[in-house]
C-alpha cells in the first residue's frame, strides 16, 4: 500500500489518541476501581484485617493457580471490564508496593473487601473507608502526574473509566448484621444516607477531573448462599426482603445518577443493572451452564468466606464452573465474566 494509503488509515486512530499519545488501546485509558470484595483485587493483603482472600483455594483458577487476594477462584467482573478495553486482563491492587507508577497507569482498584459506603461498615473489620480509597486515588493521580507530566496525566484522569462497585457489605454486615444503625435509621433513611455519601464520592472524583464513570447497583443481596441459610422466616429460601431493599435502593441510585448527569458539566454516569443479571441466573442456573446456584463451592458453600474457606478444603467442589457462588457471598470466576460480558454489552458500549 502506498504511503498515503497508511496514512489514511492510520488517522483516524491517531486523531483519536489525542495530542499526548496516550489511549492507545481505544478511547478508555485505565479502569479505575473504588469498592469491596466484589472488585478488591489485593489491598486488603496489606493492611491487618481478616477480611483476606489471600489463601489457597481463593484463585485456585486463577492464572498459576495462585490467591491474589481476589475473593473467587479466578478473576473479577472488572479484571474482565479492563481486558474488553483492551487494557490489562487483571487490574493491580493499589497497595501492592511492589507495583511502579507505570504499572498503575492503566488501571487501579483502590477497593477493600468488607468496607461499606457508611465508615462505620469499614469499622467492623477495620477495612479501608472510601474516604481513603479517595484519598489514595488523590495521591495516585499526584504520581501521575510526576511519572507523566501534566498532559498525558490529564488525559489518563479524564478520559478513565471509574467504577464504583459498593454498598451490599452496608446492609448486610452493618445494617441487619448489628444493632447501632437500626437504631438510628429506617432503612429508606439509611438508603438516602448511603445514596448521600455515594454522590459526595462521585463529586469528589468528577473535581479531581473524572468524567466517565459506571456505579454498579446492588445485586439480589438476598439470593446470597450466607443469606438464605440466615434466612429466618424461611431457610434456605432468598431473603425477600433483603432483595427488596437492594430494588429500592437501585430506583433511588438511578434517579441520582440521572441528577448529577445535568448538574455536573462533562459527566457521563451509568448505571450496572447487576440485579437483573444476577436474578436471570439464579432463576435459571441451568441456562447459563451452572448446576448449582444456592451454595457455594467452597466448604459446606452455606456460610463459609475468608478464613473459613481455607478450613474446610476437603469439601471444595471439584468445578466452579458449575457453581454461581465460589464462598457463601462472592461469584465464581465463570459469573463474573457473565456479569462483565452483559454489562459491557448493554452499559459499558457507550464509552468503547
Ligand atoms: C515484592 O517483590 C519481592 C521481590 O521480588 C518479593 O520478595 C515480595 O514478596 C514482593 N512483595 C509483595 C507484597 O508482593
Ligand atoms: C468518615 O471518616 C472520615 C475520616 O475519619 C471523616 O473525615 C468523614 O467525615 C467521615 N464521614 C462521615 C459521613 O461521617
Ligand atoms: C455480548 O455481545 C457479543 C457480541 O455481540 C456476543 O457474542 C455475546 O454473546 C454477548 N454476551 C452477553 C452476555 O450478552
Amino acid at each position: 500500500m502506498s504511503p498515503v494509503g497508511w496514512l489514511v488509515l492510520l488517522l483516524p486512530a491517531l486523531l483519536r489518541r489525542g495530542s499526548s499519545g496516550v489511549a492507545a488501546a481505544g478511547k478508555v485509558p485505565a479502569v479505575i476501581v473504588f469498592g469491596d470484595s466484589s472488585v478488591d483485587t489485593g489491598n486488603n493483603n496489606f493492611i491487618p484485617t481478616i477480611a483476606r482472600s489471600n489463601f489457597w483455594p481463593y484463585g485456585r483458577d486463577y492464572a498459576d493457580g495462585l490467591p491474589t487476594g481476589r475473593f473467587s477462584n479466578g478473576r473479577l467482573a472488572t479484571d474482565f471490564i479492563s481486558e474488553a478495553f483492551g487494557l490489562p486482563p487483571c487490574i493491580p491492587a493499589y497497595l501492592d508496593t511492589n507495583l511502579t507508577i507505570d504499572q498503575l497507569a492503566s488501571g487501579v482498584s483502590f477497593a477493600s473487601a468488607a468496607t461499606g459506603l457508611d465508615n462505620a461498615t469499614a469499622g467492623v473489620l477495620s477495612v479501608i473507608t472510601i474516604g481513603e480509597q479517595l484519598q489514595y486515588f488523590r495521591e495516585y493521580k499526584e504520581r501521575l502526574r510526576i511519572a507523566k507530566g501534566e498532559a498525558e496525566a490529564g488525559e489518563i484522569i479524564g478520559e478513565a473509566l471509574y467504577i464504583w462497585s459498593i454498598g451490599t457489605n452496608d446492609f448486610i454486615e452493618n445494617y441487619y448484621n448489628l444493632p447501632e444503625r437500626r437504631m438510628q435509621y429506617m432503612v429508606a433513611e439509611y438508603e438516602a444516607y448511603l445514596l448521600g455519601l455515594a454522590e459526595s464520592a462521585i463529586r469528589d472524583v468528577h473535581s479531581l477531573g473524572g468524567r466517565k464513570m459506571d456505579f454498579t447497583g446492588l445485586t439480589p443481596m438476598g439470593c446470597l448462599p450466607a443469606e438464605r441459610i440466615g434466612n429466618r422466616d424461611n431457610p434456605g429460601e432468598c431473603n425477600e426482603d433483603y432483595n427488596a431493599v437492594a430494588r429500592s435502593f437501585n430506583g433511588k441510585l438511578q434517579g441520582l445518577a440521572a441528577r448529577l448527569n445535568k448538574d455536573l458539566p462533562g459527566l457521563q454516569l451509568v448505571y450496572a443493572d447487576t440485579y437483573k443479571i444476577l436474578t436471570s441466573v439464579v432463576d435459571k442456573p441451568a441456562d447459563y451452564g451452572f448446576e448449582n446456584a444456592v451454595q457455594g463451592c467452597c466448604g459446606t458453600g452455606l456460610f463459609e468466606a475468608g478464613y473459613f474457606c481455607s478450613l474446610s478444603t476437603s469439601l471444595l467442589c471439584q468445578n466452579a464452573n458449575k457453581y454461581v457462588f465460589f464462598d457463601a457471598i462472592h461469584p465464581t470466576e465463570k459469573m463474573y465474566k457473565i456479569i462483565a460480558d452483559t454489562v459491557m454489552n448493554t452499559t459499558l458500549n457507550v464509552f468503547l
